[in-house]
Protein backbone atom coordinates (compact mmCIF):
# COMPACT_ATOMS: atom_id res chain seq x y z
CA UNK A 1 0.00 0.00 0.00
CA UNK A 2 1.27 3.28 -0.79
CA UNK A 3 0.41 5.90 1.96
CA UNK A 4 1.10 9.93 0.58
CA UNK A 5 2.86 10.49 4.05
CA UNK A 6 4.45 7.50 5.84
CA UNK A 7 3.65 6.69 9.06
CA UNK A 8 6.27 6.80 11.99
CA UNK A 9 9.17 3.95 11.51
CA UNK A 10 9.12 3.65 14.88
CA UNK A 11 7.54 2.72 18.13
CA UNK A 12 7.73 5.42 21.13
CA UNK A 13 9.31 3.91 24.51
CA UNK A 14 9.76 7.14 26.18
CA UNK A 15 7.21 10.09 26.67
CA UNK A 16 7.69 13.44 27.81
CA UNK A 17 4.64 15.20 29.17
CA UNK A 18 3.88 18.38 27.55
CA UNK A 19 1.55 21.51 29.26
CA UNK A 20 -1.20 23.33 27.49
CA UNK A 21 -1.59 27.10 28.73
CA UNK A 22 -4.82 29.04 28.07
CA UNK A 23 -4.77 31.95 25.82
CA UNK A 24 -5.05 34.75 28.53
CA UNK A 25 -2.02 33.04 30.12
CA UNK A 26 -0.03 33.01 26.62
CA UNK A 27 -0.95 36.74 26.20
CA UNK A 28 0.93 37.67 29.70
CA UNK A 29 4.00 35.33 29.33
CA UNK A 30 4.41 36.85 25.85
CA UNK A 31 4.27 40.17 26.73
CA UNK A 32 6.53 39.63 29.88
CA UNK A 33 8.88 38.00 27.96
CA UNK A 34 8.94 41.24 25.60
CA UNK A 35 7.33 39.57 22.56
CA UNK A 36 10.07 37.64 22.08
CA UNK A 37 9.26 34.51 21.47
CA UNK A 38 13.51 33.44 22.41
CA UNK A 39 12.84 34.52 26.11
CA UNK A 40 9.84 32.17 26.48
CA UNK A 41 10.27 29.39 28.47
CA UNK A 42 9.84 26.08 27.23
CA UNK A 43 7.68 24.68 29.98
CA UNK A 44 5.04 27.54 28.60
CA UNK A 45 4.94 26.23 25.19
CA UNK A 46 3.08 23.58 23.77
CA UNK A 47 4.56 22.72 20.60
CA UNK A 48 8.13 23.91 20.42
CA UNK A 49 8.69 24.46 16.45
CA UNK A 50 11.52 26.75 17.40
CA UNK A 51 14.28 25.11 15.81
CA UNK A 52 15.04 21.85 14.97
CA UNK A 53 18.66 22.34 16.24
CA UNK A 54 19.85 19.65 19.35
CA UNK A 55 15.51 19.46 19.65
CA UNK A 56 15.51 15.90 18.14
CA UNK A 57 14.92 12.51 19.58
CA UNK A 58 17.96 10.09 19.91
CA UNK A 59 17.61 6.13 19.45
CA UNK A 60 17.91 3.26 21.57
CA UNK A 61 20.85 2.41 20.03
CA UNK A 62 22.42 6.62 20.35
CA UNK A 63 21.39 6.06 24.16
CA UNK A 64 22.90 2.86 24.05
CA UNK A 65 26.01 4.18 22.98
CA UNK A 66 26.32 7.07 25.20
CA UNK A 67 26.97 3.99 28.11
CA UNK A 68 30.52 2.85 26.55
CA UNK A 69 31.18 7.00 26.36
CA UNK A 70 34.96 7.02 27.05
CA UNK A 71 35.66 10.36 29.22
CA UNK A 72 39.51 10.21 28.44
CA UNK A 73 40.73 13.92 27.98
CA UNK A 74 42.94 12.58 25.01
CA UNK A 75 42.85 9.84 22.03
CA UNK A 76 39.34 8.72 23.92
CA UNK A 77 38.44 5.23 22.02
CA UNK A 78 35.10 7.62 21.31
CA UNK A 79 37.01 10.24 19.55
CA UNK A 80 38.41 7.65 17.26
CA UNK A 81 34.84 5.76 16.88
CA UNK A 82 33.19 9.14 15.50
CA UNK A 83 36.27 10.19 13.38
CA UNK A 84 36.06 6.94 11.58
CA UNK A 85 32.40 7.71 10.81
CA UNK A 86 33.20 11.12 9.78
CA UNK A 87 35.69 9.78 7.90
CA UNK A 88 33.60 7.18 6.12
CA UNK A 89 30.87 9.45 5.42
CA UNK A 90 33.02 12.42 3.89
CA UNK A 91 36.17 10.29 2.52
CA UNK A 92 38.14 13.24 4.20
CA UNK A 93 41.62 12.87 5.85
CA UNK A 94 41.11 15.11 9.03
CA UNK A 95 38.63 15.69 11.35
CA UNK A 96 37.78 17.77 14.77
CA UNK A 97 34.93 17.61 17.13
CA UNK A 98 33.82 20.60 18.27
CA UNK A 99 30.32 21.57 20.64
CA UNK A 100 28.16 23.14 17.86
CA UNK A 101 28.59 24.49 14.26
CA UNK A 102 29.18 28.05 15.54
CA UNK A 103 32.28 26.35 17.74
CA UNK A 104 33.28 25.20 13.99
CA UNK A 105 32.53 28.22 12.71
CA UNK A 106 34.26 29.99 15.05
CA UNK A 107 37.83 27.85 14.61
CA UNK A 108 37.49 27.68 10.94
CA UNK A 109 36.42 30.57 9.33
CA UNK A 110 39.33 32.91 10.54
CA UNK A 111 42.30 31.32 9.33
CA UNK A 112 40.76 32.29 5.56
CA UNK A 113 40.89 35.40 6.61
CA UNK A 114 44.44 36.93 5.78
CA UNK A 115 44.02 40.63 5.26
CA UNK A 116 41.22 43.12 5.95
CA UNK A 117 38.72 43.70 3.08
CA UNK A 118 37.78 40.04 2.51
CA UNK A 119 34.58 38.34 1.62
CA UNK A 120 33.43 35.20 2.24
CA UNK A 121 30.66 34.03 -0.56
CA UNK A 122 27.56 31.57 0.00
CA UNK A 123 24.44 30.66 -1.63
CA UNK A 124 23.61 32.25 1.62
CA UNK A 125 25.10 32.54 5.09
CA UNK A 126 23.26 31.44 7.78
CA UNK A 127 23.03 34.05 10.62
CA UNK A 128 26.21 32.59 13.08
CA UNK A 129 27.82 31.90 9.97
CA UNK A 130 27.71 35.43 8.93
CA UNK A 131 28.30 36.48 12.83
CA UNK A 132 31.45 34.75 12.53
CA UNK A 133 32.78 35.84 9.33
CA UNK A 134 32.34 39.52 10.29
CA UNK A 135 34.21 38.71 13.75
CA UNK A 136 36.90 37.49 11.87
CA UNK A 137 36.88 41.17 10.21
CA UNK A 138 36.08 39.74 6.53
CA UNK A 139 32.50 40.37 4.93
CA UNK A 140 29.49 37.83 3.97
CA UNK A 141 27.71 38.20 0.50
CA UNK A 142 25.15 35.86 -0.50
CA UNK A 143 24.45 34.29 -4.19
CA UNK A 144 21.56 32.23 -4.24
CA UNK A 145 19.68 31.84 -7.68
CA UNK A 146 16.34 34.30 -8.14
CA UNK A 147 14.35 30.95 -7.98
CA UNK A 148 14.62 31.09 -4.41
CA UNK A 149 12.47 34.18 -3.87
CA UNK A 150 10.18 32.95 -6.40
CA UNK A 151 7.88 31.91 -3.33
CA UNK A 152 5.10 30.26 -4.66
CA UNK A 153 6.40 28.50 -7.63
CA UNK A 154 8.04 24.96 -7.46
CA UNK A 155 11.68 24.79 -8.64
CA UNK A 156 13.62 21.53 -7.15
CA UNK A 157 16.48 23.28 -5.99
CA UNK A 158 15.90 26.88 -4.47
CA UNK A 159 18.54 26.46 -3.22
CA UNK A 160 21.21 26.73 -5.55
CA UNK A 161 24.42 28.93 -5.43
CA UNK A 162 23.38 31.53 -8.57
CA UNK A 163 26.81 30.78 -10.73
CA UNK A 164 26.57 33.73 -12.88
CA UNK A 165 26.00 35.73 -9.56
CA UNK A 166 29.21 33.79 -8.12
CA UNK A 167 31.72 34.69 -10.82
CA UNK A 168 31.02 38.19 -10.73
CA UNK A 169 31.53 38.58 -7.16
CA UNK A 170 35.14 36.79 -7.34
CA UNK A 171 35.65 39.60 -10.17
CA UNK A 172 34.43 42.07 -8.74
CA UNK A 173 35.88 41.74 -5.44
CA UNK A 174 38.99 40.11 -6.83
CA UNK A 175 39.81 36.69 -6.41
CA UNK A 176 42.41 37.42 -3.53
CA UNK A 177 39.92 39.04 -1.56
CA UNK A 178 38.16 35.87 -1.22
CA UNK A 179 38.31 33.94 1.88
CA UNK A 180 35.95 30.57 0.30
CA UNK A 181 33.18 30.02 -1.11
CA UNK A 182 30.41 28.37 1.50
CA UNK A 183 28.17 26.01 0.10
CA UNK A 184 24.78 25.36 2.71
CA UNK A 185 22.98 22.38 2.79
CA UNK A 186 19.82 22.40 2.84
CA UNK A 187 20.35 26.21 2.28
CA UNK A 188 18.29 27.15 5.71
CA UNK A 189 17.95 30.85 5.23
CA UNK A 190 15.86 30.44 1.87
CA UNK A 191 13.64 27.94 3.25
CA UNK A 192 15.33 25.09 4.04
CA UNK A 193 15.66 24.32 -0.25
CA UNK A 194 18.34 21.76 -1.16
CA UNK A 195 21.39 22.50 -3.99
CA UNK A 196 21.19 19.98 -6.46
CA UNK A 197 24.67 17.78 -7.18
CA UNK A 198 24.81 19.87 -10.43
CA UNK A 199 25.52 22.92 -8.78
CA UNK A 200 27.73 21.45 -6.10
CA UNK A 201 30.17 20.19 -9.14
CA UNK A 202 29.60 23.62 -11.20
CA UNK A 203 30.53 25.63 -8.32
CA UNK A 204 33.72 23.85 -7.20
CA UNK A 205 34.73 24.33 -11.03
CA UNK A 206 34.43 27.99 -10.47
CA UNK A 207 35.60 27.87 -7.09
CA UNK A 208 39.03 25.63 -8.97
CA UNK A 209 39.37 28.40 -11.61
CA UNK A 210 40.44 31.17 -9.04
CA UNK A 211 42.40 29.02 -6.80
CA UNK A 212 39.05 29.73 -3.56
CA UNK A 213 38.83 27.02 -1.19
CA UNK A 214 35.32 25.65 -1.09
CA UNK A 215 33.35 24.51 2.37
CA UNK A 216 30.52 22.95 3.11
CA UNK A 217 28.23 24.18 5.88
CA UNK A 218 26.66 20.85 5.80
CA UNK A 219 24.33 21.05 9.09
CA UNK A 220 21.50 19.44 7.06
CA UNK A 221 23.42 17.71 4.18
CA UNK A 222 21.19 14.15 4.60
CA UNK A 223 18.60 15.87 3.90
CA UNK A 224 19.96 17.77 1.04
CA UNK A 225 21.37 14.09 -0.27
CA UNK A 226 17.67 13.07 -0.05
CA UNK A 227 16.44 15.35 -2.21
CA UNK A 228 19.12 15.05 -4.93
CA UNK A 229 17.52 11.16 -4.62
CA UNK A 230 14.29 12.37 -5.52
CA UNK A 231 14.11 15.12 -7.81
CA UNK A 232 17.87 15.07 -9.80
CA UNK A 233 18.12 12.99 -13.17
CA UNK A 234 20.30 9.78 -12.35
CA UNK A 235 20.55 9.64 -8.47
CA UNK A 236 17.14 7.73 -7.80
CA UNK A 237 18.82 4.67 -7.49
CA UNK A 238 22.10 5.58 -5.81
CA UNK A 239 22.07 5.53 -2.09
CA UNK A 240 21.94 8.00 0.27
CA UNK A 241 25.71 7.55 1.83
CA UNK A 242 26.71 7.62 -1.69
CA UNK A 243 25.51 10.61 -2.65
CA UNK A 244 26.44 12.18 0.38
CA UNK A 245 30.11 11.46 -0.66
CA UNK A 246 29.79 12.57 -3.79
CA UNK A 247 28.64 15.59 -2.57
CA UNK A 248 31.15 16.21 0.32
CA UNK A 249 33.95 15.16 -2.74
CA UNK A 250 33.36 18.71 -4.06
CA UNK A 251 34.77 20.73 -1.39
CA UNK A 252 37.41 21.09 0.63
CA UNK A 253 35.92 21.15 4.07
CA UNK A 254 32.95 20.59 5.62
CA UNK A 255 31.68 22.63 9.00
CA UNK A 256 28.41 20.86 10.53
CA UNK A 257 26.53 21.91 13.46
CA UNK A 258 25.57 18.06 14.16
CA UNK A 259 22.27 19.15 15.95
CA UNK A 260 20.76 18.76 13.12
CA UNK A 261 21.78 15.85 10.88
CA UNK A 262 23.48 14.01 13.38
CA UNK A 263 20.78 13.65 15.29
CA UNK A 264 21.78 14.59 18.82
CA UNK A 265 21.48 17.14 21.14
CA UNK A 266 24.88 19.20 20.86
CA UNK A 267 28.03 18.68 18.57
CA UNK A 268 29.70 19.43 16.19
CA UNK A 269 32.18 18.71 13.28
CA UNK A 270 35.27 20.68 11.27
CA UNK A 271 36.14 18.23 8.31
CA UNK A 272 38.92 18.93 6.01
CA UNK A 273 39.37 16.72 2.89
CA UNK A 274 43.54 16.87 2.81
CA UNK A 275 44.89 19.90 3.47
CA UNK A 276 47.46 19.46 6.21
CA UNK A 277 48.07 23.38 7.23
CA UNK A 278 44.87 24.58 7.52
CA UNK A 279 44.19 21.33 9.97
CA UNK A 280 47.06 22.01 11.96
CA UNK A 281 45.78 25.84 12.25
CA UNK A 282 42.05 24.47 13.44
CA UNK A 283 43.94 22.41 15.75
CA UNK A 284 45.81 25.15 17.20
CA UNK A 285 43.10 27.54 17.73
CA UNK A 286 40.53 24.34 18.71
CA UNK A 287 42.39 24.08 22.10
CA UNK A 288 41.62 27.38 23.60
CA UNK A 289 37.96 27.77 22.18
CA UNK A 290 36.52 24.57 21.97
CA UNK A 291 38.84 22.22 23.43
CA UNK A 292 41.89 19.54 23.44
CA UNK A 293 41.19 18.51 19.66
CA UNK A 294 39.77 14.79 20.45
CA UNK A 295 37.05 15.93 22.74
CA UNK A 296 36.73 19.69 21.16
CA UNK A 297 33.70 20.62 23.63
CA UNK A 298 31.96 17.38 23.46
CA UNK A 299 32.33 14.24 26.20
CA UNK A 300 32.86 11.27 25.29
CA UNK A 301 29.35 9.96 25.32
CA UNK A 302 28.33 12.51 22.79
CA UNK A 303 30.97 11.73 20.50
CA UNK A 304 30.00 8.19 20.75
CA UNK A 305 25.48 8.99 20.50
CA UNK A 306 26.54 11.30 17.03
CA UNK A 307 28.63 8.40 15.57
CA UNK A 308 25.43 6.26 15.79
CA UNK A 309 23.67 9.34 15.03
CA UNK A 310 25.37 10.26 11.85
CA UNK A 311 25.02 6.50 10.25
CA UNK A 312 20.85 6.71 11.70
CA UNK A 313 20.52 9.92 9.31
CA UNK A 314 21.44 8.52 6.32
CA UNK A 315 18.74 5.97 6.62
CA UNK A 316 16.49 6.29 4.26
CA UNK A 317 13.29 5.46 6.07
CA UNK A 318 14.07 7.92 8.05
CA UNK A 319 14.48 10.43 5.93
CA UNK A 320 11.43 9.81 4.10
CA UNK A 321 9.14 9.96 6.92
CA UNK A 322 11.48 12.89 7.89
CA UNK A 323 10.87 15.07 4.71
CA UNK A 324 6.80 13.35 4.76
CA UNK A 325 6.26 15.20 8.26
CA UNK A 326 7.40 18.93 6.66
CA UNK A 327 5.64 17.93 3.55
CA UNK A 328 2.39 17.11 5.24
CA UNK A 329 2.23 20.90 7.56
CA UNK A 330 3.20 22.17 4.13
CA UNK A 331 0.45 20.71 2.17
CA UNK A 332 -2.29 21.35 4.90
CA UNK A 333 -1.37 25.39 5.05
CA UNK A 334 -0.89 25.57 0.86
CA UNK A 335 -4.22 23.94 0.83
CA UNK A 336 -5.60 26.09 3.29
CA UNK A 337 -4.44 29.32 0.71
CA UNK A 338 -1.58 30.49 3.68
CA UNK A 339 1.00 31.29 1.42
CA UNK A 340 4.32 29.23 1.81
CA UNK A 341 7.70 28.63 0.39
CA UNK A 342 6.97 26.20 -1.78
CA UNK A 343 8.05 23.39 -2.44
CA UNK A 344 8.72 23.34 1.30
CA UNK A 345 12.87 22.50 2.70
CA UNK A 346 13.96 19.70 4.33
CA UNK A 347 13.69 20.92 8.11
CA UNK A 348 11.04 23.32 8.21
CA UNK A 349 7.58 25.17 6.73
CA UNK A 350 8.12 28.63 5.93
CA UNK A 351 4.96 31.31 5.75
CA UNK A 352 5.54 33.97 3.38
CA UNK A 353 4.58 37.01 5.83
CA UNK A 354 5.34 40.03 3.18
CA UNK A 355 2.34 38.01 1.58
CA UNK A 356 0.74 37.18 5.10
CA UNK A 357 0.51 40.74 6.23
CA UNK A 358 1.41 43.00 3.72
CA UNK A 359 0.17 46.00 5.69
CA UNK A 360 3.50 45.47 8.17
CA UNK A 361 6.30 47.25 6.96
CA UNK A 362 9.82 45.53 7.28
CA UNK A 363 11.18 47.46 9.95
CA UNK A 364 7.76 46.73 12.05
CA UNK A 365 8.89 42.77 11.76
CA UNK A 366 5.53 41.57 9.72
CA UNK A 367 7.40 37.58 10.64
CA UNK A 368 7.47 38.45 13.92
CA UNK A 369 3.74 39.63 14.17
CA UNK A 370 2.57 36.37 12.88
CA UNK A 371 4.80 34.36 15.12
CA UNK A 372 3.93 35.93 18.15
CA UNK A 373 -0.02 35.26 16.82
CA UNK A 374 0.31 31.33 16.59
CA UNK A 375 2.03 31.30 19.84
CA UNK A 376 -1.29 33.11 21.75
CA UNK A 377 -3.44 30.94 19.21
CA UNK A 378 -2.14 27.21 20.18
CA UNK A 379 1.12 27.55 22.13
CA UNK A 380 2.86 27.08 19.12
CA UNK A 381 6.63 28.72 19.33
CA UNK A 382 7.88 29.32 15.31
CA UNK A 383 10.60 32.10 14.18
CA UNK A 384 10.97 34.35 12.84
CA UNK A 385 13.80 34.55 9.55
CA UNK A 386 13.41 37.84 8.03
CA UNK A 387 14.64 41.52 8.68
CA UNK A 388 15.02 41.35 12.46
CA UNK A 389 17.15 38.39 11.95
CA UNK A 390 18.92 39.75 8.99
CA UNK A 391 19.81 42.55 11.33
CA UNK A 392 21.63 46.02 10.89
CA UNK A 393 24.58 46.65 7.95
CA UNK A 394 28.12 46.49 10.35
CA UNK A 395 28.98 49.46 8.14
CA UNK A 396 25.93 51.66 8.16
CA UNK A 397 24.42 50.50 11.03
CA UNK A 398 20.86 50.84 9.32
CA UNK A 399 18.23 48.07 9.55
CA UNK A 400 19.02 45.72 6.42
CA UNK A 401 15.61 45.00 4.66
CA UNK A 402 15.56 41.17 3.99
CA UNK A 403 14.12 40.21 0.23
CA UNK A 404 11.64 37.39 2.46
CA UNK A 405 10.12 37.94 5.21
CA UNK A 406 9.62 34.24 6.89
CA UNK A 407 8.37 32.41 9.76
CA UNK A 408 9.88 29.63 10.13
CA UNK A 409 7.81 26.22 11.26
CA UNK A 410 10.84 24.26 12.65
CA UNK A 411 10.18 20.34 12.68
CA UNK A 412 12.38 18.47 14.88
CA UNK A 413 13.61 15.18 14.10
CA UNK A 414 11.46 12.30 15.40
CA UNK A 415 9.85 13.99 17.95
CA UNK A 416 6.29 15.51 17.35
CA UNK A 417 3.24 12.98 15.58
CA UNK A 418 1.47 13.95 12.50
CA UNK A 419 -1.22 15.26 15.02
CA UNK A 420 1.05 18.03 16.84
CA UNK A 421 1.30 19.39 13.60
CA UNK A 422 -2.37 19.61 12.63
CA UNK A 423 -2.69 21.86 15.84
CA UNK A 424 -0.04 23.92 13.89
CA UNK A 425 -1.86 23.81 10.67
CA UNK A 426 -5.14 24.75 12.40
CA UNK A 427 -3.41 27.71 14.52
CA UNK A 428 -1.86 29.24 11.43
CA UNK A 429 -5.03 28.50 9.13
CA UNK A 430 -6.77 30.51 12.19
CA UNK A 431 -4.42 33.49 12.22
CA UNK A 432 -4.82 34.04 8.55
CA UNK A 433 -8.24 34.25 8.40
CA UNK A 434 -7.76 36.77 11.34
CA UNK A 435 -4.47 38.47 9.28
CA UNK A 436 -5.48 41.90 9.25
CA UNK A 437 -5.68 42.45 12.64
CA UNK A 438 -2.24 42.22 13.04
CA UNK A 439 0.20 44.57 13.93
CA UNK A 440 4.00 45.03 13.90
CA UNK A 441 6.45 45.71 16.39
CA UNK A 442 9.37 48.32 17.35
CA UNK A 443 12.16 47.52 19.36
CA UNK A 444 11.78 48.36 23.47
CA UNK A 445 15.50 47.21 23.40
CA UNK A 446 17.98 46.16 20.65
CA UNK A 447 20.82 44.02 21.32
CA UNK A 448 24.29 44.79 19.19
CA UNK A 449 25.31 41.09 17.59
CA UNK A 450 22.39 38.70 16.24
CA UNK A 451 19.97 40.78 18.01
CA UNK A 452 16.99 38.82 17.33
CA UNK A 453 17.79 36.54 20.59
CA UNK A 454 17.68 38.77 23.09
CA UNK A 455 15.71 41.99 21.96
CA UNK A 456 12.88 42.96 23.54
CA UNK A 457 9.73 44.31 21.64
CA UNK A 458 6.70 46.69 22.13
CA UNK A 459 3.93 46.19 19.64
CA UNK A 460 2.74 49.24 17.83
N1 LIG B 1 24.82 26.52 9.81
C1 LIG B 1 23.51 26.32 9.56
C2 LIG B 1 23.03 26.12 8.17
C3 LIG B 1 22.61 26.31 10.63
O1 LIG B 1 21.32 26.12 10.37
C4 LIG B 1 23.10 26.50 11.94
C5 LIG B 1 22.19 26.51 13.08
C6 LIG B 1 24.47 26.69 12.13
C7 LIG B 1 25.30 26.69 11.04
C8 LIG B 1 25.06 26.91 13.50
O2 LIG B 1 25.02 25.74 14.21
O3 LIG B 1 23.48 26.17 16.14
O4 LIG B 1 25.05 24.25 16.14
O5 LIG B 1 25.90 26.53 16.40
N2 LIG B 1 20.95 26.60 12.96
C9 LIG B 1 19.98 26.57 14.03
C10 LIG B 1 18.63 26.88 13.47
C11 LIG B 1 20.33 27.32 15.23
O6 LIG B 1 17.71 27.05 14.28
O7 LIG B 1 18.47 26.95 12.26
P1 LIG B 1 24.85 25.69 15.81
Amino acid sequence: MNRKYMAEPYRIKMVEPIRETTKEERITLLKNAGYNPFSLKSDDVYIDLLTDSGTGAMSQDQWAAMMIGDEAYAGSRSFYRLESVVKNITGYEYFIPVHQGRGAEKVFLPQLVTKPGMYYISNIHFDTTRAHVELAGARALDCVVPDCYDIEHWHDFKGNMCLECLENTILEKGKDNICGVIMTITNNSAGGQPVSMENMRETKKICDKYGIKMIIDGARYAENSFFIKEREKGYQDKDIVDIARETFSYADAFLMSAKKDGLVNMGGVIAIKNDRELFDKCRTYVVPYEGFPTYGGLNGRDMDALAVGLMEALDIRYLTHRIDQVRYLGDRLHEAGVPIQYPVGGHAVFVDCKAFAPHIPYDQFPALSVTNAIYIEAGVRAVEIGSLLLGRDPDTLKNRESKMELMRLTIPRRLYTYNHLDVVADAVIHVYEHRHELKGYQFDYESKILRHFTSTFKPI
